[in-house]
């Protein structure tokens, strides 16, 4: 597993957060699942990498029937995204400081995860630093564990070569595709991140990969149907050269 996010996490000055919902690595290490942090049971959504949290707070408000775990290694994204979280109260975001990928290795039961969200994710643009980054086919397989029957994956990115790079690796086996094509400029309802908003309103283009976790008869026929790969991105995600 690749610890440049843990690097990263271990040498932030680290501003201690007292708020409420915010959940310590030891205190999701007591609890056990992260689907017990919460005070009522309800699906769990998740977005990793939340930053300041502005994506994660207006999904939380429009979807009170799901909880959600905001996710960063970054303390002062963490820390904004809690205060936003109290400011608006509410009950259905905990706050992780952790890496994700130990996060759902670690911590999730098979099938617990209803919905994954990565916006804007590090796209780490040089060439030698590709293989640092979050989704590859191991991260695919990761999530395809977690995720529960008919959960939804969706991947945001404003960086062309990271949005190519995952839609080769689709189709995958054990995901069906929700877009026409594997990646798409707009995904209908969908909030603006921090980051997102700032692209979008400079006039550059967003990617977006949505798929879900195949029925597990589906699994199985997808896992043997042989698909073109990188099937649609050329047609409709062109353009953009970040
Ligand atoms: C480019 S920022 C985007 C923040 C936010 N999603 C947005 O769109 O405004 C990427 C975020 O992902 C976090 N991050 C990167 N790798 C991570 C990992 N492995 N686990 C958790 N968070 C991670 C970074 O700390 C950073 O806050």
């Amino acid at each position: 597993m690749d610890t440049t996010a843990d690097a990263k996490k271990s040498t932030q000055r680290v501003i201690p957060i007292e708020s409420p919902s915010f959940v310590s690595e030891e205190c999701l290490e007591q609890v056990g699942q992260p689907a017990l942090l919460f005070d009522r049971i309800r699906p769990l959504a998740m977005e990793i990498g939340c930053g300041t949290g502005d994506f994660v707070i207006e999904m939380a408000q429009r979807r009170a029937d799901l909880n959600f775990l905001a996710v960063d290694i970054y303390n002062k994204g963490c820390l904004k995204t809690c205060r936003k979280v109290d400011r608006n109260r509410l009950d259905n975001v905990r706050v992780l400081r952790i890496e994700a990928r130990q996060l759902l290795a670690r911590f999730f039961e098979p099938e617990t995860l209803h919905a994954l969200y990565i916006n804007c994710p590090d796209p780490w643009p040089k060439k030698r630093h590709h293989q640092r980054r979050l989704v590859n086919s191991d991260f695919l397989a990761l999530i395809h564990r977690c995720l529960a029957p008919r959960g939804e994956l969706v991947f945001c990115t404003d960086f062309a070569h990271y949005a190519h790079q995952v839609s080769a690796l689709f189709p995958f086996p054990g995901f069906d595709n929700c877009l026409e094509e594997i990646c798409a400029h707009h995904l209908q309802d969908y909030p603006f991140s921090k980051y997102m908003r700032k692209f979008h309103e400079s006039g550059l283009p967003l990617y977006f990969v949505h798929q879900r976790k195949a029925e597990p008869v589906r699994a199985q026929e997808s896992a043997r149907r042989k698909e073109p790969v990188n099937g649609g991105f050329a047609q409709t995600c062109s353009g953009g050269s970040r």
